[in-house]
């Protein structure tokens, strides 16, 4: 049978402009805060310092419990990024050499044409803008390298600051998963957040930065 040539859609980049080195290494993106980079075994202690305190992880899939379950975390994040289904930066603020925190995201489908993300910081760095100057860079990545054109995110309806931080940056509202999320002994509802690709790349052809609103 002939082979179909090639249509674009133009809400969706070409192929070659979709990087494919990403499963090598990431990137390291700087920002005007922070900088993101790949994760190291050497963030373990900080990790888990950052991200085991209540106050951080009362909304979040249980994050490891010790710093050794933090490096078995961070070798399984190398290797799902290796095949190509999932890739998790740490946040470095600048003037630090230590990660405050971390932002991910993966497939919901083969080729990340749909995905999720998720991200939590030490509760020392909420509030001082790292969220936005993090969050856009990620779903840049996500969009421009990955190739997500549909960008979930679920955060607990009670958690305002989860919820607060997502309309920030122009993710639109959706709906509400009901009693989707165990925690602490109750299913929890959950608010279904989305960006999609075309969105995104109009807000940034527009103001030169995501869909803050
Ligand atoms: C989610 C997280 C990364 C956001 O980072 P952050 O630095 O706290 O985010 P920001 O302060 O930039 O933005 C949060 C926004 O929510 C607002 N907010 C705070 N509490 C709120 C509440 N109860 N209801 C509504 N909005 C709230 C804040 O005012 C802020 O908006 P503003 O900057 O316009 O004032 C961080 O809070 C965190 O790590 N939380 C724990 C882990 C977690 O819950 N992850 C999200 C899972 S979806």
């Amino acid at each position: 049978m002939e082979k179909m040539p090639y249509q674009p859609h133009l809400d969706q980049p070409a192929p070659s402009a979709i990087s494919s080195n990403w499963r090598d290494a990431l990137p390291v993106l700087a920002g005007k805060i922070v900088t993101l980079r790949e994760l190291e075994l050497t963030d373990a202690p900080a990790l888990f310092a950052m991200l085991t305190p209540e106050e951080v992880s009362r909304f979040i899939s249980p994050p490891p419990t010790t710093i050794e379950g933090f490096e078995r975390f961070i070798t399984w994040a190398r290797a799902e990024r290796a095949a190509g289904r999932y890739a998790c930066f740490a946040v470095v603020p600048h003037g630090m050499n230590t990660a405050v925190g971390l932002f991910q995201v993966r497939q919901l489908e083969p080729d990340f044409a749909t995905a999720e993300w998720g991200f939590a910081l030490g509760s020392a760095y909420w509030g001082k803008g790292m969220f936005i100057d993090a969050g856009e860079m990620v779903v840049d990545f996500a969009i421009e390298t990955l190739g997500v054109r549909r960008l979930e995110a679920r955060a607990a309806v009670v958690n305002g600051r989860g919820n607060g931080a997502l309309r920030k940056l122009g993710a639109v509202q959706e709906g509400v998963l009901r009693r989707s999320f165990f925690k602490n002994g109750q299913h929890l509802d959950q608010m279904l957040w989305s960006i999609l690709s075309e969105e995104w790349r109009e807000a940034r052809a527009v103001f030169g930065r995501g869909i803050v609103h």
